[in-house]
């Protein structure tokens, strides 16, 4: 996690890192800081807190032209002043800004000490700014690649030093890393939108690289020496994709731009009178897709949520073999893929650890892989087989929302796709889905209409200490994601489970009162979830519905009813998501919390 930016111009760089670094606080927010360099001495600013803390404490009118800034999710010591980075040695002649972690520090920290660095942190990353102290002889990429040699572990860090005051050294390896080329300055970032305001010239660093930026030139080599020709990408996406565009978060945002997102993932991949679906992207696969015997998904949080239900409409679409791995587990898993196996792995952001370590596994395992993410450019889409892109525009809330539904549009999509290849729905069929599928948009932005009951709704769960959400089948998974939403924004306590395991435990949870959310669209399930619904009842809990706006007889059996449009029970889920989303959002708006930046969370997570 953490996000780290660097900037070299001939202007002042201060106000460009603040605003860049406000771009990359969905990365992390529990301190900040910046180092620039003015000719002569670095100046550091430094603070536990969010940016708009450090720039309250910031001087703007620093005219120093080169800079680097962090924005921190604490991995290695507590959020403080003095665990916030830049860090730096012990003359305070290297700055360094680090997202990652730095596996064998403490071995690096102890020869260090013994050699008479003091250190003044608990970081892993102060490390690294010894090492340059240590490793420089008069070329700081020299000591920069000396010192990355000896360490273990995963990094984007920027370097600067009063030795050597008109450049800023950078490098990569398992954290994401861009440089932005401008017109007399030059930057670099964990992401494009971090500086998308400045430039759209964006060249991609990849592992094993270190970059030299000066104001009027890049060079990138490896950490070897050799140097490297990089091809530079025009970014596209505006401006206005990252701000809150007249709504009080982006959580609600992002919520209201479901409709967009799904229409955009399903735009020229749709071909409803052929009855089938065009992936352009994987045309040279199509050979090695069609004889897959198994599939394993493996995805993190949400992204393992909108799994499940890949594996539900996976298994009935394709009768093969689907199975849901949370990606930090995937690892411990000890039987072997056939030789026909596809692992895909989801993650919306294309950067957490544990979902590209796994790929890496299954890639060694044997599978054929393919990233399912939103995010152009990513490592994800650089290290799979192969990429099916969502296609929600940048997503900032830390709760996933719109990526979530575009994620299970897209698994759906990829059944169409290969039941087709494989021949087993008829024409007939695809098309029936796709016509539902395509109608999705327009029944959200149906149910967006009418949200205000699900406000007065949330209202009533946020007396309680905790909630459950139940459902069965496809609805279970819709559970499991309402019961995230809620404790991730709101902090109520809340746990989702399939419906038909309540008895079996968790019943004895559910005291007078108890919010119980059940989601009930009509369907497969719909009679045996009204059975749990009774028995949750017969423990006078406070049961809300989330059920057909058709569906007139719920009403007698629960205390609030939200209803969601009529639709074909396969995108029931997509519907009764939005729903949720809704409620989660409304009751942490009620309790007062920090929506868009949760506590003690990142958007990214980018260490395992
Ligand atoms: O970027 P990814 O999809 O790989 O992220 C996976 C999870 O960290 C993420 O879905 C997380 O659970 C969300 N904050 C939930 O809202």
């Amino acid at each position: 996690m953490c996000g780290i930016v660097g900037c070299i111009g001939n202007r002042s760089v201060t106000p460009i890192i603040v605003e860049s670094l406000k771009r990359l606080e969905y990365r992390g927010y529990d301190s900040a800081g910046i180092a620039t360099l003015n000719g002569a001495e670095i100046d550091i600013t430094k603070t536990a807190g969010k940016i708009s803390d450090l720039e309250n404490i910031l001087s703007l009118t620093n005219d120093a032209c080169v800079g680097i800034g962090h924005t921190r999710w604490a991995t290695h010591g507590i959020p403080s002043s003095t665990n916030a980075h830049p860090h730096t040695d012990c003359s305070g002649s290297f700055a360094v800004v680090h997202n990652g972690i730095i596996e064998n520090f403490q071995a690096l920290k102890d020869e260090l000490t013994s050699k008479g660095h003091i250190f003044s942190s608990d970081t892993d990353t102060e490390v690294l700014a010894h090492l340059c102290e240590d490793c420089y002889n008069g070329d700081l990429e020299h000591a920069v690649r000396e010192a990355l040699l000896r360490v273990e572990g995963s990094y984007a860090i920027a370097v600067i030093s009063d030795n050597e005051p008109e450049v800023i050294i950078a490098a990569r390896k398992d954290s994401p890393l861009i440089v932005g080329l401008g017109d007399g300055e030059n930057f670099l970032a964990s992401d494009i939108p971090a500086i998308r305001k400045y430039t759209n010239k964006i060249i991609y660093i990849d592992d094993g690289e270190i970059v030299r930026l000066t104001r009027d030139n890049v060079t990138i080599s490896t950490l070897q020496g050799v140097n490297v020709e990089k091809t530079v990408t025009i970014a596209d996406g505006s401006i206005q994709d990252a701000e809150r565009g007249g709504y009080e978060h982006f959580m609600l945002k992002e919520i209201h731009e479901q409709p967009k997102a799904l229409r955009e993932t399903m735009e020229d991949r749709l071909c409803e009178l052929e009855g089938s679906i065009d992936f352009k992207e994987l045309r040279l696969l199509e050979d090695e897709i069609k004889n897959i015997e198994s599939i394993t998904i493996i995805a993190c949080g949400t992204s393992y949520h909108a799994g499940i239900l890949g594996k539900y409409a996976l298994e009935d679409l394709l009768r093969i073999p689907v199975k849901v791995e949370y990606s930090s587990e995937f690892r411990y898993n000890n039987f072997l893929s056939g030789k026909r196996s596809l692992a895909i792995c989801i993650s919306q952001s294309g950067e957490t650890a544990d979902t590209l370590a796994a790929m890496n596994e299954a890639k060694s395992q044997g599978y054929l892989t393919l990233a399912i993410t939103n995010v152009v450019g990513s490592t994800i889409t650089r290290k799979a087989d192969e990429i099916l892109l969502t296609k929600s525009g940048i997503e900032i809330g830390v709760a996933a929302t719109k990526t979530f539904t575009a994620q299970i549009l897209t698994l759906y999509m990829f059944g169409v796709y290969v039941a087709r290849l494989k021949k087993l729905i008829d024409v007939e069929t695809s098309r029936n889905i796709i016509t539902s599928m395509k109608a999705v948009p327009g029944l959200i932005e149906s149910l967006l209409d009418n949200i205000s009951n699900i406000e007065k709704t949330s209202s009533r769960i946020c007396e309680a200490d905790c909630c459950y959400f139940i459902g069965r089948g496809l609805s279970y998974p819709i559970a499991l994601e309402g019961a995230l939403k809620m404790k991730e924004i709101s902090y109520i306590k809340a746990e989702g489970f399939p419906a038909g395991e309540l008895k079996h435990g968790p019943l004895a949870l559910i005291t007078a009162d108890t919010p119980v959310i059940a989601i009930v669209p009509k369907g497969k399930t719909y009679y045996k979830t009204l059975g749990n619904i009774k028995e949750v009842k017969a423990r006078n809990a406070f049961v809300i519905a989330i059920a057909n706006a058709s569906d007139d007889e719920i009403v007698k059996y629960v205390d609030s009813v939200i209803k969601i449009p009529d639709v074909d029970e396969l995108f029931s889920p997509m519907l009764a998501a939005v729903a949720l989303q809704l409620l989660a959002y409304y009751a942490a708006k009620y309790l007062g919390a920090e929506i868009d930046q949760p506590r003690n969370l990142a958007k990214s997570v980018t260490v395992e």
